[in-house]
């Protein structure tokens, strides 16, 4: 029998080395104790035995795909049953094929479980500004994940908070970053945090999005669960909205106009005679009432662009996320978030510039916790693309940024391949046209290619900074000489 020692902190690293050498000794799963963090008593012996095979130990892809988040699971039996797999790995490779093996079953299933602790501490670690004096600015987070999720999520918030130095604190393990680098240390109890007026702000916009019409208690609660509520700020407001959502509703249907308001009324008319609408003014009331495509229907609210009018950036991205739905504003969910991070990194300053989306309406379809992004198609992109074509005629911007394929499309009329597009500058007569890729397609990438992807993004941001100054430069220049 041998006792296998793992450091709670540098897990999966500790399991994969001593499971290679047990499987090269050929040690069968029933003689090994896993000993987690010191928690099993040490009967047997530590030393690991030497190999009694020199071949090369061939694991599959879609096994160690899975034992890394397996390895964060709760359960005290998971080194065990990862290792059981592997051994059984070694003598029939389909297994990690067969659907009906409960051992897989219930591996697939922790492996799930962690994934949706994952997303769970991704959506609900709130920061409190620790008011540092230093150069960077200080963040502080208590968070009580389900499973041992610190180390696997905290590369993520590494990339998400580069800027800033942060600390997260579980009753399990303690991430730090500062300087740059993310290191781990023991959990600890709960800290006292100062108090944070930022918070009382989020929680003004999460009353401000909160729309009594759609609440779900079940799917909110599943969305959210009550476990978490203890250490959200937003949370205790949620039992007055909902005990508040059936008035709100009467309310609104009491005060909703029975008639299309005379103004917007005379100006949908003016639009039938004159299709090209000549003010901002006109194009907001137009997009208010817009049925140009079945899209108003289910949509919340139309979300037309944002930013200054005399903007020389324009960024266009694909539709309107769910956030971006029910807030009324482009790009203020987490796509527009990742945008952010990666904007400032290249220098490029989002408020300055004119934001919108190829189609104005959020199309989706109600999945079981949430609602879920439903690709625009042609129809509706090309319907919307009046909007687009009256924006860019509107703001005459010196440069737009294509946030993915179809902004890409409906800008340059060509949504083919943007892969070996991106990067490039296309001229239109609307002027160049700088394509990129949209940051939804950067978060739903594996980890492994995010940082490639992000560091592509960069490149075509800082692009985007430096082909506005050249362009801008020479007007001033000869503005100066005039
Ligand atoms: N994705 C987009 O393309 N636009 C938004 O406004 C939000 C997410």
């Amino acid at each position: 029998m041998y006792t296998v020692p793992l450091p709670r902190i540098g897990t999966w690293a500790a399991w994969r080395d001593a499971a290679r050498a047990m499987l090269a000794a050929r040690v069968p799963p029933e003689e090994i104790v896993w000993d987690w963090d010191g928690t099993a008593m040490e009967l047997f012996a530590t030393e690991i035995p030497p190999p009694t095979t020199k071949q090369s130990i061939r694991v599959p892809a879609d096994f160690v795909e899975m034992a890394q988040w397996v390895i964060w699971h709760k359960d005290p039996q998971r080194f065990a049953r990862l290792y059981g797999m592997l051994w059984r790995l070694r003598l029939d490779k389909g297994v990690m094929a067969d659907r009906a093996d409960p051992e897989l079953a219930r591996l697939r299933q922790m492996e799930k479980a962690v994934h949706r602790c994952k997303h769970k501490m991704r959506a609900f670690v709130r920061f409190r500004d620790l008011r540092s004096n230093g150069p960077r600015r200080s963040f502080a987070a208590w968070f009580e994940p389900t499973h041992h999720s610190v180390e696997p999520c905290a590369p993520f918030f590494a990339r998400r908070f580069a800027d800033m130095d942060w600390m997260i604190v579980t009753p399990d393990v303690t991430a730090k970053f500062a300087d740059g680098n993310l290191t781990f240390d023991a959990g600890r109890e709960k800290p006292d945090l100062p108090y944070d007026a930022a918070e009382a702000l989020w929680g003004t916009y999460f009353k401000n999005i909160f729309n009594p019409a759609r609440l779900k208690v079940s799917a909110m609660t599943s969305e959210m669960p009550k476990k978490y509520w203890k250490n959200l700020p937003e949370a205790q407001y949620i039992p007055d909205l909902i005990a508040g959502a059936e008035a709100r509703v009467r309310a609104m249907a009491e005060a909703l106009p029975t008639l299309e308001p005379a103004r917007v009324a005379r100006i949908h008319a003016q639009l039938q005679e004159n299709p090209q609408p000549a003010s901002w003014n006109i194009l907001t009331a137009g997009l208010s009432g817009c049925t140009r495509c079945p899209l108003h229907g289910p949509a919340t609210q139309v979300v037309p662009g944002a930013g200054p009018h005399d903007a020389p950036l324009m960024i266009v991205g694909e539709q309107p996320g769910d956030q971006e739905d029910r807030a009324g504003m482009p790009f203020v969910g987490p796509a527009g978030q990742l945008f952010d991070t990666l904007a400032q990194q290249a220098g490029l300053d989002r408020k300055a510039a004119y934001v919108t989306n190829a189609v104005k309406h959020f199309k989706f379809k109600e999945g079981a916790k949430r609602r879920l992004h439903v690709n625009p198609n042609a129809s509706e992109i090309s319907h919307c693309k009046f909007w687009l074509e009256t924006e860019r005629t509107l703001l005459k911007p010196r440069l737009t940024l294509a946030l993915g394929a179809t902004a890409t499309g409906a800008l340059t009329g060509n949504a083919k391949d943007i892969s070996k597009r991106r990067g490039t500058i296309e001229d239109t007569t609307h002027g160049p046209v700088l394509i990129t890729l949209h940051p939804s397609a950067l978060l739903r990438m594996p980890d492994a290619a995010r940082p490639a992807a992000e560091a592509a993004m960069i490149a075509d941001l800082t692009l985007a900074v430096e082909t506005l100054a050249n362009l801008i430069a020479p007007v001033d220049a000869s503005v100066r000489r005039a």
